[in-house]
């Protein structure tokens, strides 16, 4: 019988370190910019091997990796021609919508000839495929990012890290607000201010004080989710910082992260140098101080929570969206 497991108690070794399939929901597969008009890029994601490409026209294509013929490899060779991808074996022109446009050779092109061809938007400088465990077509979309581009905003800086984990713990962390003191050894916990939990969106926003060379200064943070795979984060206070977060399962155990942040413009350029660098080194500083819990932590079913927590077991219960 399924009995809960007792609170507080790990699962049994060999179990998986996490019991969760790959979710359902936007992630990303490359930066914009790794995708040129006319490349084609083999990569992993979702454990399966998949190809990105885009074609002149601009538009960005995710397809399963292997060419439904006889099994190419379309990132190892295809190329992009005719507003579609070739592939490097016998030449079949797979079309964008992943229909077989082509078969150079043959006097009819087989009519169930199809490659899954995934749902891709692009959107905050990434190419994001839906990854959906059902196989349903996207229920939430992502929201635009006003700051990335705008002339009042530094260019992004970007950072990546593959990290062993899976996304609902990289998502629980964010909002684990006793860990920000004691591994990142930040001034204070923050307080919460408000949760919600709205459909695929998971939003708090929480006060924190600072301290600045002029005292202590009372900043806001604002975090939201959409699903596990999108998130931003922007802190206003003695400066605006915005901090854009995805994290694509490679596998059951990896993840992928991608982050992008920006500052908002000071007066003087030297100082937003200054805030932007310090900004960085932080975001660094507390990646190098998590992965190792990260890595090493197993996710238990029913923790042992206190009042300080954070809300964890609001996120927990908005996270059954995306199984
Ligand atoms: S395997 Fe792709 S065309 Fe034959
Ligand atoms: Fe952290």
């Amino acid at each position: 019988m399924n009995a809960a497991p007792e609170r507080g108690a790990s699962a049994p070794a060999g179990a998986p370190r996490f019991p969760f399939p790959i979710p359902t929901g936007w992630f990303p597969v490359a930066f914009s910019d790794e995708l040129a008009p006319g490349a084609v890029r083999a990569l992993r994601a979702f454990g399966r091997e998949l190809v990105a490409w885009r074609g002149e026209d601009g538009a960005a294509h995710v397809f399963d990796a292997h060419c439904p013929h006889l099994g190419a490899h379309l990132g190892v060779g295809g190329r992009v021609e005719a507003g579609g991808l070739r592939c490097p074996f016998h030449a079949w022109l797979w079309d964008g919508t992943g229909r077989c446009a082509e078969v150079p050779y043959a006097r009819k092109v087989p009519p169930k000839a199809r490659i899954r061809a995934w749902t891709v938007r692009e959107q905050a400088n990434l190419v994001l495929a839906w990854h959906d465990a059902g196989g349903a077509e996207p229920w939430f979309e992502l929201p635009a990012v006003p700051e990335l581009g705008a002339p009042d905003w530094t260019v992004p800086e970007r950072r990546e890290w593959v990290v062993r984990s899976c996304p609902q713990e990289m998502a629980e962390n964010t909002v684990d607000e006793a860990h920000f003191r004691y591994v990142h050894g930040t001034h204070a916990v923050a307080e919460t201010e408000s949760v919600e939990a709205d459909g695929a969106v998971f939003r708090v926003v929480s006060r924190n004080r600072v301290g600045t060379p002029r005292g202590e200064q009372e900043g806001r943070i604002e975090i939201e989710a959409h699903g596990f795979g999108f998130g931003t984060t922007r802190f206003t206070g003695v400066a605006d910082l915005l901090l854009v977060t995805t994290g694509t399962p490679l596998d059951d155990e990896r993840v992928h992260m991608r982050l992008q942040f920006s500052v908002r413009r000071l007066a003087d350029s030297d100082a937003t140098r200054g805030v932007g660098r310090a900004f960085l080194a932080e975001i660094e500083r507390q990646f190098a101080q998590d992965i190792p819990i990260w890595e090493h932590k197993t996710y238990l079913p029913r923790p042992i929570l206190c009042d300080g927590d954070g809300p964890i077991a609001a996120l927990r219960r908005w996270s059954r969206n995306f199984y």
